[in-house]
């Protein structure tokens, strides 16, 4: 389903993403682990389009995402129904001037009736206990709550892939157990879940593949969850504990 074939990404003059090949099936779990600076948010806006490979090629269900196949406006909207994304900073991802419109503006760009529109807002809202915010500006929420509602917004697409971006940031102990329960729940239910993360004590259960990045913008590893976690030898050799 997504097929990244030697892939390189340079910042200007920063290499962030270093001949990078990654092949991600429907229904996967999967964690992207690696020290700060190594590309795991990079390779996930590639991923989500926001930037594009300097070399190398991304296939996304058979076709090659670059920016000309996104200037059809039309694959542009079924992609970005395909394919949610939660960012790790969450001010860049609500621009809203309430939360309801934040949970609904995806929903609105899709054409969506407005009941149903409505229906999945509350029921996003509610899921992420943050029902009782959902007249408020977000920019003047916490950063949990930020949070919470920018997972809102990405689960009432309902996408059949979700990259996530560090979502356990700034969640507390009780949001982190949920969100471990949901994101479960979520690939038992057939979603492909793809998520960049340092926060192992909470994300048991969840994936059932790594990959690591290493501070030099490479893949080191790509192998089980479980082999990855256990190897507490490799994980400090990398950084990574
Ligand atoms: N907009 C940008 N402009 C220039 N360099 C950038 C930009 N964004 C990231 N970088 C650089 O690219 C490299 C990879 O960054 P990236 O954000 O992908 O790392 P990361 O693995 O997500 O780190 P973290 O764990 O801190 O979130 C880093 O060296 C970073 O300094
Ligand atoms: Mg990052």
């Amino acid at each position: 389903m997504i097929k990244l074939e030697s892939i390189s990404f340079t910042y200007k003059n920063k290499v962030a993403l270093d001949n990078v090949n990654v092949h991600i099936k429907e229904g996967e779990a999967v964690a992207i682990i690696g020290p700060n600076g190594s590309g795991k948010s990079t390779l996930l806006k590639l991923l989500n389009a926001i930037i594009f490979p300097n070399q190398g090629k991304y296939m996304f269900d058979g076709s090659e995402i670059n920016q000309g196949a996104l200037k059809d406006n039309k694959y542009l909207k079924l992609f970005h129904k395909k394919l949610g994304f939660v960012f790790q900073n969450s001010d860049t991802q609500l621009f809203c001037s309430t939360v309801f419109e934040e949970v609904a503006f995806g929903l609105v760009q899709m054409g969506l009736p407005e009941a149903e529109i409505n229906k999945r807002v509350c029921d996003c809202l509610n899921l992420l206990n943050v029902d009782k915010l959902k007249e408020e500006h977000p920019y003047n929420l916490s950063g949990g709550e930020k949070k919470r509602v920018a997972i809102a917004s990405v689960l009432a697409m309902n996408p059949e892939t979700i990259t996530l971006d560090e979502p356990m940031n700034g969640i507390d102990p009780k949001g982190k157990r949920f969100l471990r329960d949901l994101l479960i729940d979520l690939n038992k239910s057939g979603k492909t879940i793809i998520c960049a993360t340092h926060d192992f004590e909470y994300i048991e259960g969840i994936f059932n593949r790594a990959i690591v990045f290493s501070e030099d913008h490479k893949i080191i590893r790509d192998d089980s969850y479980e082999n990855v976690l256990k190897d507490e030898e490799f994980l400090r050799k990398y950084n990574i504990i």
